[in-house]
This record gives C-alpha cells, structure tokens and sequence, in this order.
C-alpha cells in the first residue's frame, strides 16, 4: 500500500492517538526489546521507548520508514512486510497499532513471524480493525460503486470477529490473555469532506480504477449516503469498530507439572 504520508500523519492523527492507551496494555519495561510492527511514522514506536524499551519499528513502507526516521532519530526503524520478516534476536514483546488489518495477504503468516521473533512467553499486543469496523462507510462506498456502473470497490481490509482472531492465534501457537471487540466512534477531526476524505486516505487503492472525472462525483454520493448515520451537528464520525489482544506465546515443549494440594 502506497500511504499518502503527509496528509495520514497530519489530517487523521487520531490513529496514532487512538493507540496511546495500549501502550499500558503492553506495559513495556526498561530494557526490554520491543517489535512495534506496522509503525507507520513511529508515534506508537516513541511512546514504547518512553518507557525505556529498546524498541524497533518496523514498516513495510520506505516512506513511512523515513517519515519515522526523520521524526524520530534517536529511534531504530527497519523497512519490513510483516508476512515474512526476520530478526537475528528474540524479542519480549511484539505490539501493533492499527496496522494488522492492513496486512491481508495472509494473516497467519504475519502472526507466525511474530512468533518467530518472540522468545517462548514473549507477549504479543495489538489493535486492529475488528468484524463490523467501517460498516457504514463500506456499505456507503458498495452502493455508490454500483449507483455509478462500478463493480465492487476493492477492499484493502481484514476485519476479523474476536473468534477467528484467538483461533488463529492459539493455532499459531499463542495463549490468548485478554481480547475486546468494542464500538469505537471516532470523530473525523480534520478532514473537511468527511466520507470523502476517509475514502481518500483510507480506500485509494479503491479508486485506483475509477475513471478521474467520476472520482468528485464518486465520493459526493458516499458522502450523501453515509451522511445520516454518521454525520452529526458538531461534525463527521467513524463507525470504528475494534479488536484488541494481549497474548503470550506459549513456552517450548510441555510444561512440567505442577505439585501441591489438588483443587
Ligand atoms: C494506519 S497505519 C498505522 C501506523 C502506526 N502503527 C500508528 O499507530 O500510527 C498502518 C501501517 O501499516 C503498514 N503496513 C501495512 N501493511 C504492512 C505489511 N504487510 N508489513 C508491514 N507494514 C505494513 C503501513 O505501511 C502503515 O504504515
């Protein structure tokens, strides 16, 4: 995906800091190695090393890698695709903010990577886009692809439910501790065109076949459709929708057996 970097870290920051309270749920600890995979421009990346984790962002962007690089020098970025990266050293915790429903390609992978990179009961914490986020403003989008002759907008997203989530994570080899799948409705505070300019940043790749003198009027007619449910009086807001998870990866070989009383 090819992120318009300017207008993603200026107009819809609340990205970033919609992600500041999962920092607490990762709860790094001074010295601890740190994966902040997905980094994007290292916002999240600063407020791990703010704890004193060495932490390492990682993004499969060489923009975003040097948007991040540029803003924050003190901080270690590497260009990575989270389906197959490496590292040569294990790692205590690997977190994400509103990056995994991005990568899409194949999402056992992503996670059988960080695994990889985790030592046996390194955590695993992240946020992403969970089943039912943006279901307004995909059904906009579908019914204004159609009203203009489109075929169905291409969709860069995995948005999966809380089941599907921890089955692929307890298969890929996670104990799952916490998972939450809640409403968030966020509001859009800088774009001035609402839907249009969320399509814009969010859903390029969708209009990348879209005809260039059909895009204004493309995006005006979500904009009228996604108006009554997600426009109020003091201004436009997402339908977000998300998961959230800590897991652990669980330890090599089987654990010994407790003694002591039986319950
Ligand atoms: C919405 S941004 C979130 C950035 C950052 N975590 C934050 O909280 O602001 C999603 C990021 O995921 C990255 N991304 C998408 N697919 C990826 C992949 N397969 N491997 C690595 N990074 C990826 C994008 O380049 C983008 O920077």
């Amino acid at each position: 995906m090819n992120w318009a970097v300017t207008t993603y870290d200026t107009a819809f920051g609340y990205v970033s800091a919609h992600g500041a309270p999962l920092v607490d749920l990762l709860d790094p600890q001074p010295g601890e190695k740190v994966i902040d995979l997905g980094c994007g421009a290292g916002a999240f990346t600063a407020e791990i090393a703010e704890r004193g984790a060495e932490v390492l962002g990682i993004d499969g962007s060489p923009e975003m890698i040097a948007q991040a690089t540029a803003l924050h020098p003190g901080l270690s970025f590497a260009i990575g695709d989270a389906h197959c990266f490496t590292t040569s050293e294990s790692f205590d915790a690997v977190a994400s903010n509103a990056a995994l429903h991005w990568m899409t390609r194949d999402p056992d992978a992503v996670i059988a990577r960080v695994h990889e990179a985790l030592r046996p009961g390194g955590r695993f914490v992240g946020e992403l886009g969970g089943a039912g986020n943006c279901a307004e403003l995909i059904a906009a989008m579908q019914t204004a692809w159609r009203v203009f002759g489109l075929g169905e907008p291409e969709l860069p997203w995995y948005f999966p439910s809380p089941a599907e989530y921890a089955t692929r994570l307890e298969d890929g080899g996670f104990t799952v501790r916490l998972l939450e799948h809640a409403e968030r409705p966020t509001r859009m505070v800088e774009g001035p065109d609402g839907a249009a300019d969320w399509v814009r940043v969010y859903a390029r790749s969708a209009l990348a076949d879209v005809p260039p003198e059909m895009v204004g009027p493309l995006l005006a007619r979500v904009n009228e459709l996604a108006a009554p449910a997600l426009r109020r009086e003091s201004g436009w807001v997402a339908d977000y929708v998300r998961l959230r998870f800590a897991a652990v990866r669980k330890p090599d070989g089987s654990a010994p057996m407790p003694e002591g009383p039986q319950l």
